[in-house]
């Protein structure tokens, strides 16, 4: 990745938490009552939030779930969480995303299911919103560069997607294949990566529980910055793993060079599992700095989720397959 050190975000702008809490707080509590304001978007499930127009005007998504298997650690403030990116369709910088990306048109917007599935088919985003119900995942997110948050998804298990078009034998992969458009998607015309992005998960890996496809966070739907309107969310890997932006999954017999692969094979492996133990070329990933905090704090095996994922990798030198 083009990444010097993570130290550059100024203490000025990491927002104050009790804001966000409270900020939390009040999405949830007017989720409901703000239902009857709602103005109409296109999918049901969701309400433009009128009075929350001061906070974001971002469409909420109502009756999340819980789940399982959230962590109980303090959120990033969503402010970092939407202004502090990495999407390099718009800029290599992490402020570009957030200042550039309303060029992106999240509708209309489809994903086409391709390759070895019994049901090869295109969703609409809005049939895709209704294909399971909508949980709140929070899950923490290490970047390979060596910052980490914890963000309030929202979506559903791909499991539940990839049950839907039945992968057939041959499919041991799966490809996740993020939007070209430079029209939208302004740093597509410079040739830093080979668009459109691409990702991949081998087969059980795509179908784990923790596998999540995300259409929000916050409450909300996904700002234009982190993904929308759809992404991948592996969260005991490192974040260039989780697409953004996707409107192609293909299944496949063998695995497919990511965009970040093409770019440098040497610092960047196809499963790019958060690992303190296996340095990247360039710096250690044993640390991470949760954004907000001062302090460095010890990264953790599969960031946290090795008691649910470690048995997937059981035998592998994961020296070998970083
Ligand atoms: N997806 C696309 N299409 N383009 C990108 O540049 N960057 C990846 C990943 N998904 C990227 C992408 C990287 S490096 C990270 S760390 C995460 O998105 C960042 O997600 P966030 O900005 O929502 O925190």
């Amino acid at each position: 990745m083009l990444i010097k050190k993570p130290d550059d975000i100024k203490s000025s702008e990491i927002t104050d938490k009790q804001l966000y809490l409270s900020r939390r707080e009040f999405l949830s509590a007017s989720t409901l009552s703000l239902g009857a304001l709602a103005t109409g978007m296109a999918a049901p499930g969701l309400l433009l939030g009128s009075n929350e127009a001061q906070a974001s005007t971002a469409a909420k998504l109502n009756d999340l779930r819980k789940s399982k298997f959230s962590t109980d650690e303090k959120l990033t403030p969503y402010k970092d969480v939407t202004t502090y990116n990495n999407f390099y369709e718009f800029g290599t910088d992490k402020y570009s995303p957030a200042q550039l990306a309303h060029t992106l048109n999240p509708r209309p917007w489809t994903i086409s299911i391709e390759g070895e599935v019994k049901h090869k088919k295109t969703y609409d985003i809005d049939a895709l919103l209704k294909l399971a119900p909508l949980e709140e995942r929070i899950y923490r997110l290490r970047c390979v560069e060596g910052w980490s948050m914890v963000i309030p998804w929202a979506g559903f298990p791909l499991s539940e997607l990839i049950k839907q078009v039945e992968p057939n034998g041959n499919a041991k992969f799966v490809e996740f294949i993020s939007l070209q458009d430079p029209k939208q998607m302004p740093g597509q015309r410079s040739s830093v990566l080979d668009w459109p992005y691409v990702e991949g998960l081998r087969i059980d890996e795509a179908m784990h529980p923790l596998t999540l496809l995300a259409l929000g966070l916050y409450g909300e739907v996904l700002p234009n910055q982190n993904g929308a309107p759809v992404r991948l969310v592996a969260p005991w890997k490192y974040g260039f793993k989780n697409a953004k932006s996707i409107v192609k999954i293909r299944f496949s017999s063998t695995p497919t060079a990511s965009s970040w692969m093409k770019a440098n094979s040497n610092e960047y492996g196809y499963f790019a599992n958060v690992n303190p133990t296996v340095d990247h070329p360039r710096w250690s990933q044993a640390k991470e700095r949760r954004i907000g905090e001062f302090l460095k704090r010890d990264t953790l095996m599969f960031n946290g989720y090795a008691e649910q994922v470690a048995s997937m990798y059981q035998g592998m030198d994961l020296r070998k397959f970083y």
